[in-house]
């Protein structure tokens, strides 16, 4: 028996990269997977891959920025599966590298509205869902530059450290009600998302990327989507508001 056994996930941003990767690792671990996400073509062809994969997978189209998307995403995936059990907020985006002076408005509010208004939304639509039925697993990516201050831009730093505090709220608050909520913050992923700095702020990449010789490597997906699996598990139970950092030391420095 697989380690998820039975168990319904659903992951934003689930059609590429981490959240791809974790929803590949829940699928083989026997859990249904809802893969909700905003690119429809990669949406399309992630649900096809699963199904041929002989894993039970559900697409939801979602702008995680959007209530009644996120509403929509949470409601299709009950009546598609029955429940909900595993909720993995993966969906965001970078914000250019912008260091505080140079921060564009339409930036800020793209990136809080995804990264730290999406988190928030889809947590508020499943906690009900969660204390009704005794539980549930929320995983939150946030980022190493939720941890500390200087390796992302000010939005992106301001997003993910949002990301750490709502993780933490939400264990607190619900943890007795059986929702574990905990996040993972890693360095450098190998995804479609670290891939072209076109468009960046020059200044803020600089800046931000002042200790990256010391980042031993970038990360695999599937290294992130392991962690996710555990925290998911049943091996992880006694483990709530945690953020995992995941950056082979490079923070421990
Ligand atoms: N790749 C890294 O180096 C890295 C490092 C630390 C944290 N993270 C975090 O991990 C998460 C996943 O990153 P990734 O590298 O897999 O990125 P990715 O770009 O490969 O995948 C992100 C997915 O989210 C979807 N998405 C974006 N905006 C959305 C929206 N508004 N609604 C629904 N879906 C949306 C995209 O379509 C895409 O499929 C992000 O939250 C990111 O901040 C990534």
């Amino acid at each position: 028996m697989g380690r998820l056994a039975g168990k319904v996930a659903l992951v934003t941003g689930g059609a590429n990269g981490i959240g791809k990767a974790i929803a590949a690792r829940y699928a083989e671990e026997g859990a249904k997977i809802v893969i909700a996400d905003f690119n429809e073509e990669a949406l399309e062809g992630t649900v096809e891959s699963f199904k041929g994969s002989g894993y039970e997978a559900f697409g939801v189209r979602v702008n995680v920025a959007e209530e009644e998307d996120v509403k929509r995403m949470v409601d299709d995936a009950v009546g598609h599966f029955g429940r909900v059990d595993i909720l993995v907020n993966c969906a965001g985006v970078l914000d250019y590298m912008q260091a505080a002076e140079n921060v564009e408005d339409a930036v800020w509010d793209r990136v809080m509205a995804i990264n730290v208004g999406g988190v928030m939304r889809s947590m508020r639509k499943v906690l009900p869902l969660f204390t009704a039925q005794g539980g549930g697993i929320i995983i939150n990516l946030a980022s190493i530059a939720g941890l500390t201050g200087g390796r992302g831009g000010l939005t992106y730093t301001a997003a993910k450290h949002a990301v750490v505090g709502m993780t933490k709220n939400v264990a607190s608050h619900y943890g007795a009600q059986g929702v574990r909520c905990n996040g993972i913050a890693p360095a450098q992923v190998e995804t479609g998302l670290t891939q072209s700095t076109e468009g960046y702020d020059m200044f803020g990449l600089q800046q931000a990327t002042r200790g990256v010789q010391l980042m031993n490597r970038a990360a695999q997906p599937l290294e992130i989507a392991n962690i996710a699996l555990f925290l998911a598990s049943e091996e992880s139970s006694y483990i709530n508001g945690v953020i995992l950092a995941a950056d082979t030391g490079w923070s421990a420095y």
